[in-house]
Order: structure tokens, then C-alpha cells, then sequence
């Protein structure tokens, strides 16, 4: 079933996706080596308290964290821990935020200090198909338009996308129909109608698609080859030929530049 949402339930929409938005802002002003993905955890978790919101993933089907925690090799679904972040390691941080009644869903990979040119290519390669997804999501076309961005544009420059794990529909519930696969045929899946929100969320790897869930806490998922993974996401809104995009990465980039970094 896919809740096509009204212009008051958008209006509600926004609200969330900015609340998430600058909970990932709060975040990117900490990330440092030596910080642990607790402290990241509890930062998100109180901004968005303060705010009048409430962290979707805590205590999601038993879920540990305000986020999600993918250093490195860890692709989702990592918990906040007492690991202190090293120079070199990337760290995707995962957030959803209800407020009103409505979610917003964002995920943002940063780097910690210096992190070698491989890694940051793959960065941007995702980041920039999570864009490429975006510009398919026009009204009368089809999920697997989107998902067929996301993955052309990513293997095109040699990696590899993430089967197990897609994008969904977002709304009063943080996952919602349609699922958006970040890979798949064009012209497939359920049609785009003006009011459908989603959130698109490439999880693309450096190395093979393949991963592995923990064994111990039946949660984190790695790459099985160690090597990174990159995750963006936002929460969209169709919206005729011009998606709306109702997450930003501007108060993370704004924090980032704040600190001399980009
Ligand atoms: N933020 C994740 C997503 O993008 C969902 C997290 S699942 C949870 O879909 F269990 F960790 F909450
Ligand atoms: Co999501």
C-alpha cells in the first residue's frame, strides 16, 4: 500500500526532514578521531529530544542507537559503541526523526581526517548517485528508473551496489511501500505519483556487492570483502518533473566548512 500524502502531510514532512537534517549537522560538527560513536549517538539523540522530536531507529524491533553506525566496512545497521574514530576511517551516520506524527530520513558519510583517494572517490561516486537517483524520480515514470540511475552511475566507475538492502516509501512510519532498490531494469516497478515520498539510499561498495550480517548481534552489516562502503540518503517528495528534496546536507556542509573541511 503506498500512502500518497497530502499538501498538510508534506508540510509535516518538511518539518521532519529538517529535524534530521540538522540532527546530522549537530553530528558532523564532532567528527574527529578520537570521538566514539557513542558520544555521535547521544549527540543526535539529545538534539533531536530538545527539539520536540523522537529518534525513530531507538528501540526499532530492539534496535541500540539514535543511529546508525557503518565505519568503514560496515555497510548498516552498525550500533553506537565505545570505538574511538581513527584517522583514515570513514563513518556513515544514519538518523530517522519523528516528529508530528511524520519522518525524515538521512544518512551522510563523512571522513575522518585524512582518508586515502580510493575511499574518497567511492564517497563521492555515492553521494553523487544518490543525485543521479533523485533526477529520475519525476512523476509518471517508474521505481526501477530510479534504482537504474543509482546503479548505472556507480558501476560505470567500477563499483558495486548492495543487493540486500534498499530505499522504501517514508512517512508515518519510517519504512513505507514502494521498496527503491539502488539496482535494477528501467521502466519496472510501481509508477511515481505526484505526493509519494521515499527515501533513496545507495549503499555502494569499493570492492564485491556482497555482505554479512553479525553473527553476534544479528544487526551490522559488512562488506564480507572488509573492504568500505559509502551510504547518502534523502528523503524525497515526487513532485511532477522537479523532486523535492526534503532532507539537506547543507547544515552538515556548513559544519564541515566551519571546521576548514569540505
Ligand atoms: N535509517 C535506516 C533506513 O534508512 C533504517 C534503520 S533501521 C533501524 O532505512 F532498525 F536501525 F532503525
Ligand atoms: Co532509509
Amino acid at each position: 500500500m503506498i500512502y500518497i500524502k497530502t499538501a498538510e502531510d508534506i508540510e509535516k514532512m518538511r518539518i521532519a526532514c529538517d529535524l534530521v537534517s540538522r540532527t546530522l549537522g549537530e553530528v558532523a560538527k564532532w567528527i574527529e578521531p578520537g570521538v566514539t560513536t557513542f558520544r555521535l549517538d547521544t549527540i543526535a539523540r539529545e538534539f533531536i529530544l530538545d527539539n520536540g522530536g523522537k529518534p525513530s531507529c531507538l528501540g526499532y524491533h530492539g534496535f541500540p542507537g539514535t543511529l546508525c553506525i557503518e565505519v568503514n566496512d560496515t555497510v548498516v545497521h552498525g550500533f553506537p559503541s565505545d570505538y574511538a574514530l581513527r584517522e583514515g576511517d570513514i563513518i556513515g551516520t544514519d538518523c530517522v526523526v519523528e516528529i508530528n506524527g511524520f519522518n525524515g530520513d538521512s544518512c551522510y558519510t563523512f571522513a575522518v581526517g585524512d582518508v586515502d583517494e580510493k575511499t574518497l572517490n567511492l564517497m563521492k561516486v555515492t553521494k553523487e548517485s544518490l543525485y543521479k537517483g533523485i533526477e529520475a524520480a519525476k512523476e509518471g515514470k517508474r521505481i526501477g528508473d530510479i534504482s537504474n540511475a543509482v546503479q548505472t552511475y556507480c558501476e560505470r566507475h567500477g563499483y558495486s551496489v548492495v543487493r540486500e538492502m534498499c530505499g522504501h516509501g517514508i512517512g508515518k512510519s519510517m519504512h513505507e511501500d514502494p521498496e527503491v532498490p539502488n539496482y535494477g531494469r528501467r521502466g519496472i516497478g510501481p509508477v511515481l505519483k505526484n505526493g509519494m515520498c521515499i527515501a533513496i539510499e545507495p549503499m555502494i561498495n569499493l570492492g564485491s556487492k556482497n555482505i554479512k550480517i553479525s553473527q553476534e548481534d544479528g544487526w551490522t552489516c559488512r562488506t564480507r570483502d572488509g573492504k568500505p562502503s559509502a551510504h547518502y540518503e534523502h528523503t524525497i517528495v515526487i513532485n511532477g518533473e522537479e523532486p523535492e528534496i526534503l532532507t539537506t546536507f547543507d547544515y552538515i556542509e556548513a559544519a564541515l566548512k566551519e571546521k576548514g573541511l569540505k
